[in-house]
């Protein structure tokens, strides 16, 4: 594999894992990406221009993503529109992205014979109870809430059709919640990192007991870098690095790291339809491909993402006032 296509390269996940294949890797990327809000071209600022080029252009694009992917080896999918909140405010956007998108690139890739590696979510699954013994797993049915995940559920089943109807060599991951650097700020972790940089508080949803099993962009990377190279035709594989934590929890943690009262934070108005709990079991990645997390320890991933955005205000100040903006015009 020498030339490999990211769609979505220039956002959170996408451009760490640009990142991770300029470090680890010998391939040449092209990133497409829309540039949408979510973007920044920021990301992917210090990476070589030999190794790595953006064209701006629209997932839905049929015949700029048809010459795309006939110029590459395989293609890596993570173009989406992906914020929840931002779905219950107007989930057009998330419609046509997330599947017409997706189809136009199983069309291509169809058509050109070309390897596929779709990037999805554990939030396709639903939600777990809090004291649920079991987590999620490739078995478990399909069951999404908020219509971000129902359009990524959406997805994945355009990509298993077209891999049991027409023959194409596609993988699907669906990967817990990420942090780590380069995420918007509209997000929960870089959101309360930057409210306490700012001189504000955390706003936490409803009573915060809502849980999420994070895992670092790195490792997400790794494990779609190995399924790419590894994984069976056809098969879906779960990644998560058994990081369940609460959002109080996760609050408080970064409090403690600014020194901060542990109630220093506010409550505000609930998402609606707000997922309770996320849990993934990777057995199947870990024992059938050999992945492991490296950043097996929240605490010290977390840190070092706290760092990173105390290091680089001028990443995401640009764009904390306008989130905030439309947080606050939403009671949140
Ligand atoms: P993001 O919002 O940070 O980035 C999405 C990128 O897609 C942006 O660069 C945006 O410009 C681009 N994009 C949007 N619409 C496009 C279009 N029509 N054509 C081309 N590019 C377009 O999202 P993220 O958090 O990096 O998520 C990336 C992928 O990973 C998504 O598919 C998401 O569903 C999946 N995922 C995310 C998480 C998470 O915790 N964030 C977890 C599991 C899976
Ligand atoms: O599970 C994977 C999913 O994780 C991805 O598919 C999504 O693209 C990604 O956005 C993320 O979805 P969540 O909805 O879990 O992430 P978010 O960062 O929006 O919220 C995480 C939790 O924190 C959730 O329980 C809502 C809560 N929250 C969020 C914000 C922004 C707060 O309590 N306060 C906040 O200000």
């Amino acid at each position: 594999m020498d030339r490999l296509l990211v769609t979505g390269g220039a956002g959170f996940i996408g451009s760490n894992f640009v990142h991770h294949l300029v470090e680890h890797t010998d391939v040449a990327v092209t990133v497409l990406d829309k540039l949408t809000y979510a973007a920044s071209e920021a990301s992917l600022a210090e990476l070589p221009r030999d190794r790595v080029e953006l064209v701006v252009g629209d997932v839905v694009d049929a015949d700029l993503v048809e010459r795309l992917v006939g110029e590459h080896d395989a293609v890596v999918h993570y173009a989406a529109e992906s914020h929840n909140d931002n779905s219950l405010a107007d989930p057009s956007p998330f419609i046509q992205t997330n599947l017409v998108g997706t189809f136009t690139l199983l069309e291509a890739v169809r058509r050109a014979g070309t390897r596929l590696h779709h990037v999805s979510t554990d939030e396709v699954y639903g939600d777990l109870e809090l004291d649920d013994p079991e987590r999620f797993t490739e078995s478990t049915p399909y069951n999404p809430s908020s219509p971000y995940s129902a359009s990524k559920a959406g997805s994945d089943h355009l990509v298993r059709a077209w891999v049991r109807s027409f023959g194409v060599q596609a993988t699907i991951s669906n990967c817990s919640n990420n942090y780590g650097p380069w995420q918007h700020v509209e997000k929960f972790i870089p959101r309360q990192i930057t409210n306490i940089i700012d001189g504000g508080r955390p706003k936490l949803y409803g009573a915060g007991l809502n849980v999420r099993d994070w895992i670092h962009a790195d490792d997400h990377s790794s494990a779609v870098w190995t399924i790419l190279n590894h994984g069976r035709i056809g098969e879906t594989y779960l990644i998560g690095a058994d990081g369940e934590r609460n959002n109080l929890e996760v609050v408080q943690m970064i409090l403690t790291h600014f020194g901060r009262p542990a109630d220093d934070f506010d409550h505000v108005t609930d998402r609606a339809g707000h997922d309770l709990r996320y849990a993934i079991d990777s057995s199947k990645l870990r024992d059938e491909l050999g992945w492991h997390p490296r950043f097996g320890d929240f605490a010290t991933g977390l840190a070092r993402t706290i760092e990173w955005y105390e290091k680089h205000a001028e990443w995401w100040q640009p764009h904390k006032r306008a989130t905030e903006a439309s947080y606050a015009a939403r009671g949140q």
